[in-house]
C-alpha cells in the first residue's frame, strides 16, 4: 500500500502500460484519476479500479485536460503523483516525412506531454513525483523512426530540465523508457500496415537480448517504484526497462 490516500493522475491511463500502472496504483491504495481518448477503454479501466475516475482528453489539445484537473482540485486539492504516459508511434523514412506527420507526433509525444505537466503543476506544491514515459527509441538508431525518436529525445530533455527546476519543491522527476512491450501500440502505429505487424514484432523480439517483449506490468512496476518513497533519493534519471536492449 505504498500509495495509500495518494492522489495519482495517469495521462494515457486507459491502455497498455498506462492501464497497468493505473491498476497498480489503485491496488496500492491511490485515488486514481486517468485520461485517454477512447471512452470504451476509459470506462473499462475505471471499472477495474475501485474509486477511479476517468476523463476524455486529447493531450494534443492543451486545454482538454482542464476537466480532470478541475475534478482533482475539487475532490483533493492536490496531485501527489503524475504519470505522463500518453504517446503514439509513427514510422516513415526520413525522405517521406511530412510536416503534418511530424507535428502530429510531436503534438502528442513532446508538446502535449510538456503542457500537460505545466497545467498540472499548480496542483503539485510538493512533495511529489512525476514520471514520464520515454522510449529506448530516443537513443536507438532505428531507420524510419525519426519523428518518434526526436520527440522522445526531446521529452527526455524536458524530464531532466524539470527535475532541476522542481527539486527545490521536493518533486522528483524521472523517466521510464520501455523497450519493445506487448501493447496495442504497434498495431495502431501509422506507417505500419496490418500485415506488417507480425513481421515487425519478430524483428523487435530478435533485437531484445532477452528474446522477448516486455509486458505492460513489467514497465508499470518500475513506474510505481519511481513514484514511491522507495525512490526518495532518485531524480532526473531515465530508467531503461528493455530486456537489455540499450546496455547489452
Ligand atoms: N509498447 C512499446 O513497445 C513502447 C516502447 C517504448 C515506449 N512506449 C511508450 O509507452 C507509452 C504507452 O504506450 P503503450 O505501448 O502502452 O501503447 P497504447 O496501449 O497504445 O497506449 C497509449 C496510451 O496513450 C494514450 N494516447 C495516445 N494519444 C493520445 C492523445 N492524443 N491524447 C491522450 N491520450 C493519448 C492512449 O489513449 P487512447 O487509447 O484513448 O488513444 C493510451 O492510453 C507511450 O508513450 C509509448 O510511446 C511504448
Amino acid at each position: 500500500m505504498r500509495f495509500k490516500d495518494k492522489v495519482v493522475l495517469v495521462i494515457g491511463g486507459n491502455s497498455g502500460i498506462g492501464r497497468a500502472a493505473a491498476e497498480g496504483f489503485g491496488a496500492e491504495g491511490a485515488h486514481v484519476f486517468l485520461t485517454g481518448r477512447d471512452q470504451t477503454t476509459i470506462d473499462a479501466t475505471v471499472a477495474a479500479i475501485p474509486g477511479a475516475r476517468g476523463f476524455r482528453a486529447d493531450i494534443a489539445d492543451i486545454q482538454s485536460g482542464s476537466d480532470v484537473l478541475a475534478a482533482i482540485a475539487q475532490a483533493h486539492g492536490r496531485i501527489d503523483v503524475l504519470f505522463v504516459n500518453a504517446g503514439i508511434g509513427a514510422f516513415a523514412p526520413a525522405a517521406e516525412v511530412t510536416p503534418e506527420q511530424w507535428d502530429q507526433v510531436h503534438n502528442v509525444n513532446l508538446r502535449g506531454c510538456f503542457f500537460a505537466i505545466q497545467k498540472a503543476l499548480p496542483l503539485m506544491p510538493g512533495p511529489g513525483a512525476i514520471i514520464i514515459t520515454g522510449s529506448i527509441g530516443s537513443v536507438a538508431a532505428v531507420p524510419g523512426n525519426v519523428m518518434y525518436a526526436a520527440a522522445k529525445a526531446g521529452l527526455r530533455a524536458v524530464a531532466r530540465t524539470l527535475a532541476a527546476e522542481l527539486v527545490g519543491k521536493g518533486i522528483r522527476v524521472n523517466m521510464v523508457s520501455p523497450g519493445p512491450t506487448e501493447t496495442p501500440i504497434i498495431s495502431r502505429t501509422e506507417g505500419v500496415p496490418g500485415e506488417a505487424v507480425a513481421g515487425l514484432r519478430e524483428v523487435m523480439i530478435n533485437a531484445v537480448p532477452m528474446k522477448r517483449m516486455g509486458t505492460p506490468e513489467e514497465i508499470a512496476r518500475p513506474v510505481l517504484f519511481l513514484a514511491s518513497d522507495e525512490a526518495s533519493f532518485i531524480t532526473g534519471i531515465d530508467l531503461y526497462v528493455d530486456g537489455g536492449c540499450v546496455e547489452l
